[in-house]
């Protein structure tokens, strides 16, 4: 399973590739929003920072703007990917930048049917949002897994970023589900990585550790 950062924060990104474990990013409105920076220079930035794939999302609601917005941020790097809300408009920009070569995340997916619809339309990606539908009660994570059951079963290209994901459990269930990806927030991360029985282990060894050193002398 491939990793993606999701936020907008360059200091974080920058903090969390050092360890290696960023394969691309993820953005919206909303993270854009957080940071208080013009859009097109946090996108710059994260794209020369991370070589895989970055998400910047149109905000228009009509075919036409989406596609004059999509035409323009293409633009601002390589790795830019575009992405496009699950809408009709949304399937149709996606067809469009599709056929022009340009890579497209169709997010903001809460059912198989809509996945299908994305994934046939030629979305790059597709973003099923597991903890929003944790929130109100359906099993996100079945939502990943059919959609992996139903890509694979029609040899679709789209690849699946599990997103909205809140918790160790939604990562590791994401990866056992046949996620191609998960989308995760760097304040995520030391959780994934901290464990009580790590900790205690260490202090342990190094406990253990002084006797020895008294022997050394
Ligand atoms: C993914 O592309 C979205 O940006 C993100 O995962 C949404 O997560 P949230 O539901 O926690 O806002």
């Amino acid at each position: 399973m491939k990793f993606y950062l999701d936020t907008g924060n360059v200091e974080e990104i920058k903090r969390i590739v050092k360890l290696g474990l960023v394969d691309g990013v993820t953005t919206n409105p909303s993270l854009i929003a957080k940071e208080g920076r013009v859009f097109k220079d946090v996108i710059q930035e994260i794209c020369a920072i991370v070589k895989g794939p970055v998400s910047a999302e149109v905000i228009s609601l009509d075919v036409e703007g989406m596609l004059k917005e999509a035409h323009e941020i293409a633009q601002w790097a390589p790795n830019v990917v575009i992405k496009l809300p699950m809408t009709e408009a949304g399937l149709e920009a996606t067809h469009q930048l599709a056929s022009e070569g340009i890579k497209t995340n169709v997010t903001l997916i809460f059912s198989v049917a809509q996945g299908l619809l994305a994934a046939k339309a030629g979305a790059t990606f597709i973003s099923p949002f597991v903890g929003r539908l944790d929130d109100i009660s359906v099993d996100g994570m079945a939502l990943v897994r059919n959609l992996r059951q139903v890509l694979d079963q029609y040899g679709l290209a789209s690849e699946i970023i599990a997103a909205s994901i809140r918790n160790v459990g939604h990562f590791e269930q994401a990866a056992l589900a046949g996620a191609h990806i998960a989308t995760i927030p760097g304040t995520l991360l030391p959780v994934l990585w901290k464990h009580p029985l790590t900790d205690s282990g260490i202090e342990r060894f190094l406990k253990d550790w002084e006797k020895v050193a008294s022997i050394q002398g």
